[in-house]
């Protein structure tokens, strides 16, 4: 395992994020705690959660963090955790809840379900475009003030809407966002099927992080499994079939699977290698989340933490 520690923070992390979406939703507690623990058996330090993840279960919201807080009270570790918060009640996408009242309930929700004293890093889970920059640093910056969480970034923002925050941050001197968590693989996603409050990582955004040494903590940096599946000769799912196989982006998508498996023969590296590799191997630090659902699987992914592509093989993934 590789780590680093993100720019302008000191928060040192494993470079693979392990990311807690299935955790107590499709995976069993148990199952959940098996690939906790061999996750940080193998080096691995960073978690990504939400309070809304598992909120669909009878556990309700905050059950994916009460889960790892239960993990890390009978096994305690050096963990980094990433938590968000301002999401959407599930019945309504599109309602922002992004409001002082809002925020703040979640971020005094998150440590007590977690079982820490301050969050170290939390999210935005979503933009809510009608609220002005300013108010909601005024928030975040109160919140680390009053010693609730040590840093937060943002997750589903469009790159116009994170400059204008780090503008009003710089503006007032204050450190604003270190992490942006898009959707971003080596797949190319068509979201015109989705959850329309996703973003997704783009050219405009890829600059934007790199000309200001932003971290980018990817998901779905897998593609769902799209690479592994084609490989496989597996059948896709409905999901994966509208987002990566569509008739706006499969071609291309279809194309870089070739191209994965091709480049992979020759550097001896394996599908999840090459993947997980394009995204370790940016001019830019990049955590990818990986959403295993099984130990087998948890080990493929984990291969790839030390893999570095050259800049001549992420732009030969990338010419189809
Ligand atoms: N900020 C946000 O809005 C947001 C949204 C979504 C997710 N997330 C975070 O990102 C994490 C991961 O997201 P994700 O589940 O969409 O990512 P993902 O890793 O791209 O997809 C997970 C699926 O990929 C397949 N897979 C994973 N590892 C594999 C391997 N080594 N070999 C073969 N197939 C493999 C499995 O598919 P099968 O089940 O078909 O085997 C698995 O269910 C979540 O847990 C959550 O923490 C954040």
């Amino acid at each position: 395992m590789r780590y680093l520690t993100l720019p302008r923070t000191n928060l040192r992390v494993s470079t693979l994020c392990l990311g807690a979406g299935n955790l107590g939703a499709g995976v069993s507690e148990s199952d959940s705690f098996a690939l906790l623990d061999q996750f940080f058996d193998a080096g691995g330090t960073f978690l990504d959660t939400a309070a809304i993840y598992a909120a669909w279960t009878s556990d309700g919201k905050g059950s994916s963090e009460r889960l790892i807080g239960k993990w890390l009270a009978s096994r305690p570790k050096d963990a980094v955790i990433g938590t968000k918060g301002g999401h959407p009640e599930l019945h309504s996408m599109n309602v922002g809840r992004l409001t002082r009242r809002e925020i703040e309930a979640d971020v005094a929700d998150s440590p007590k379900n977690l079982g820490v004293e301050t969050l170290d890093l939390w999210y935005f889970h979503r933009d809510d475009p009608a609220v002005p920059v300013e108010e909601l640093l005024d928030i975040m910056e109160s919140l680390v003030a009053a010693g609730k969480i040590r840093y937060y970034g943002c997750s589903n923002w469009k790159t116009a809407r994170m400059r204008e925050f780090q503008d009003a941050a710089q503006a007032r001197s204050a450190r604003g966002f270190v992490a942006n968590q898009p959707l971003w693989s080596l797949a190319q996603s068509d979201l015109s099927g989705s959850d329309p409050t996703l973003v997704a990582m783009n050219a405009e955004m890829r600059d934007f992080h790199l000309n200001n040494s932003l971290a980018a903590i990817p998901y779905s940096s897998q593609a769902n499994g799209f690479f592994q599946k084609i490989a496989e000769n597996r059948p896709l799912s409905r999901g994966i079939t509208t987002t990566y196989d569509s008739e706006a982006v499969g071609a291309l998508n279809r194309a870089r699977a070739a191209q994965v498996e091709n480049l992979g023969a020759h550097s001896g590296l394996s599908v999840t290698q090459m993947v997980l590799g394009y995204l370790l191997s940016q001019p830019f630090p990049v955590v990818p989340i990986i959403g295993p659902r099984t130990v087998a699987q948890l080990e493929n992914s984990l291969s790839a933490s030390e893999v570095k592509l050259s800049a001549e093989q992420v732009a030969a993934l990338e010419t189809n």
